[in-house]
């Protein structure tokens, strides 16, 4: 088969794989399966960038970058919503609604706790994102909104009794509890300011310079409005999620039309005791008139329509007291006090603890050891305390200093200006070294399942290990001892070990833990450099040369290699037998059967560097020019090979062209 023919077929694939997953909700494939349809998709694509469309699965992946987001009209403007607090609210909204249209039915629809996220298509295509901004003009942000798999970048119209050339669906955006508390975590390691909730970083993804970023956050999207509804034939709002859903877009299962005003406010309280078992934060519900005739009839009020209602949950903040105040120091050797709770049941689970995040944290809300105090959850998983109760206190508090010492080593901890947090100065805390092992083992590092923080713990007062390399020396006889370890966990634990020497260089970068460098980063710099010993020989200027690698990173990579101690760890790691390339299953494909040729002055490679980058993902570097290239390189002063290629039509990419072809 052509290349182009099976660019088509897999476009239709994943089209069919998303709408299956999203619209109807029964996924067709695996991720894996998924994951590889799409993996060969970009790899044709690389080679074909002419064949490129906006509509390609390929624009999820994102690496963008705008520098700003122009400002865009909304075709309509986006109105807000009253709010309904009790079930009284409720029953005067629907007082309201009856004077006008007697025999109105309601449909309710889960109240999504993100932002609205406008989108408009044109001939069936994604052309347009946009935030709500005021209401009227908002910012455009389509790249970013290319990364949510849950929308659609073609619309599945087949379905439709017409076409028509433009449709605009509103709907939220929104930010996983999964994903939220995962950014969080990594923020507080890496000393960074938190997102308050699940919809501030939702917001803050949806307006990232790069589009990238965008795409790791992993954000949904749920539609529950279409503009043109009418014009299709559409009489009611359950149609419209039907036709939504046909469209291709994921819509909230939770909707229920229901008729009696009574019946909604039970559904309410039913959601209300659910809503914490939702993958995604709700705030409330949304009450809709089902019938658009009868919303023509209620109209609208200056800012909101007459036939609508948000009705919001109740804040749920508790009062407990605080016992005392623990400070854990994390593999940064950020210094983390945490409030230990008197136990107190919020948010449908019991919580005992709560971080306090930094010193300023604590002086702002002015939080005592013995205060009572008012905790909720952050994003509905991150026990928070909001505030304490002063006037509850009897004088025995005590205020919390944080120590001049570190608490597991004893060394100086000390406070970078600017910096909210505290830090041990000693790289070789034990405490961070034991966070540095629990990062080391985690999913997205060097994946080694059977080791969570438990086992970690008991290796280091077991004396088994001191530093992750040791992890690859231990045996049978030794971790057998360990308590609660059986015969067969102990083996697949070791198996576990044995496997992860295969992980490749960007998960054992991202795995070092290097300050700032997250797992993209660990994915860029192995692409870059392929093996260990070239990043390690590394300078700052060259890594900042390196797209997606800024000054902080850089100087952090630099500073982490010249670290003795760090030398010895790899040094380890290496004798072990940990792969220290480039995992080549990952990158060879994209260059497969291609024979290049480069020619002329590069500004950024040597000759020998980009050549090696082309034998490692997978190409041949030719030096001569003829029918069987696939494609030229030229730098400048490219000459005689240039004119060839010209002559023999064969495709020319300068340098920036072949960099985002391979690091996309
Ligand atoms: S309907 C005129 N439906 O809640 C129709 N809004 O003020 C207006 N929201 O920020 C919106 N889930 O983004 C609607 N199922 C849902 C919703 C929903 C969340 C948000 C919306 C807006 C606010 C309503």
């Amino acid at each position: 088969m052509s290349d182009q023919l099976r660019l088509q077929e897999l476009k239709k694939k994943i089209k069919e794989a998303d709408y299956h997953y999203y619209g109807l909700d029964n996924p067709i494939l695996t991720d894996a399966q998924y994951d590889s349809l799409l993996k060969e998709l970009i790899e044709i694509e690389n080679i074909h960038p002419e064949w490129i469309t906006i509509d390609s699965p390929s624009q999820r992946v994102g690496g963008v970058v705008t520098s700003q987001f122009p400002k865009v009209r909304h075709l309509e403007p986006l109105l807000s919503l009253d709010n309904a607090f009790d079930a009284n609210d409720l029953r005067d909204f629907d007082r309201r609604v009856r004077t006008i249209a007697p025999d109105a039915e309601y449909v309710v629809e889960l109240k999504i706790d993100g932002l609205t996220v406008a989108l408009t298509y044109e001939e069936d295509i994604l052309v347009r994102g946009a935030t709500r901004g005021d209401g009227e003009i908002g910012e455009e942000i389509t790249a970013n909104v290319r990364t949510i798999r849950a929308v659609p970048l073609h619309l599945q119209t087949d379905s439709l009794e017409q076409t028509i050339p433009l449709i605009d669906v509103r709907g939220e955006g929104y930010m996983p509890k999964e994903s939220f508390l995962r950014l969080n975590t990594y923020r507080e390691e890496e000393g960074l300011a938190l997102f308050a909730n699940p919809r501030n970083a939702a917001a803050g993804s949806l307006r990232q310079q790069d589009s990238g970023i965008t795409a790791q956050r992993k954000l949904g999207y749920f539609a529950y409005q279409l503009l043109q509804a009418e014009q299709l034939g559409i009489r009611t709002q359950a149609q419209v999620l039907d036709v939504l859903s046909q469209l291709g877009f994921q819509i909230n299962q939770n909707y229920k039309r229901l008729i009696t005003i009574e019946e909604v406010i039970e559904y309410c309280g039913q959601m209300a005791s659910q809503r914490h078992s939702f993958a995604y934060e709700i705030d409330g519900l949304v009450i809709k008139v089902n019938n658009f005739d009868h919303q023509r009839e209620l109209g609208y009020t200056s800012k909101s329509p007459r036939w609508a209602i948000a009705y919001k949950f109740p804040a749920e903040q508790v009062e407990t007291k605080i016992l005392g105040i623990e400070l854990n120091v994390g593999r940064t050797g950020v210094l983390t006090p945490t409030a230990i709770l008197k136990d107190v049941s919020v948010a449908g689970s019991t919580v005992s603890r709560a971080t306090l995040h930094n010193l300023d944290n604590i002086r702002n809300k002015d939080i005592r050891i013995g205060d009572y105090v008012l905790i909720h959850k952050a994003g509905d998983v991150i026990p928070e305390v909001i505030r304490s109760l002063a006037e509850k206190r009897d004088g025995s508090e005590i205020v919390f200093e944080m120590p001049n010492e570190c608490p597991a080593c004893g060394s100086e901890v000390f406070r970078l200006e600017g910096e909210a947090a505290h830090r041990c100065v000693n790289i070789s805390c034990p405490s961070r070294q034991k966070e540095a092992i629990i990062h080391f083992v985690s999913r997205d590092a060097m994946n080694i399942d059977g080791l969570g923080p438990a086992v970690v713990t008991q290796l280091i007062e077991n004396g088994l290990i001191v530093d992750a390399a040791d992890l690859y020396y231990l045996d049978f006889a030794r971790i057998i001892k360990l308590e609660r370890m059986g015969e067969k966990s102990a083996k697949n634990l070791l198996a576990s070990i044995e496997s992860s020497k295969d992980r490749g260089l960007a998960g054992l970068i991202f795995a070092l833990g290097i300050r700032h460098v997250g797992v993209k980063a660990g994915r860029v710099l192995a692409t870059r450099y392929g093996t260990m010993d070239e990043l390690q020989m590394a300078g700052e200027t060259e890594l900042k040369e390196v797209g997606d690698i800024g000054e902080v990173m850089a100087q952090s990579i630099v500073n982490f290699f010249r670290d003795q101690g760090n030398q010895k760890v790899l040094a380890k790691l290496q004798e072990a037998g940990v792969k220290m390339t480039a995992d080549n299953l990952v990158t060879s494909h994209i260059l497969a059967g291609k024979s290049i040729v480069v020619t002329g002055t590069l500004k950024k490679y040597q000759r020998r560097e980009i050549e090696q980058q082309i034998e490692q993902l997978g190409g041949k570097s030719s030096s001569s020019v003829s029918k069987n290239t696939s494609f030229i390189i030229a730098g400048e002063n490219a000459g005689s090979k240039l004119n060839k290629a010209q002559e023999l039509g064969i495709p020319i990419y300068s340098e920036e062209e072949f960099e985002r072809i391979i690091n996309r």
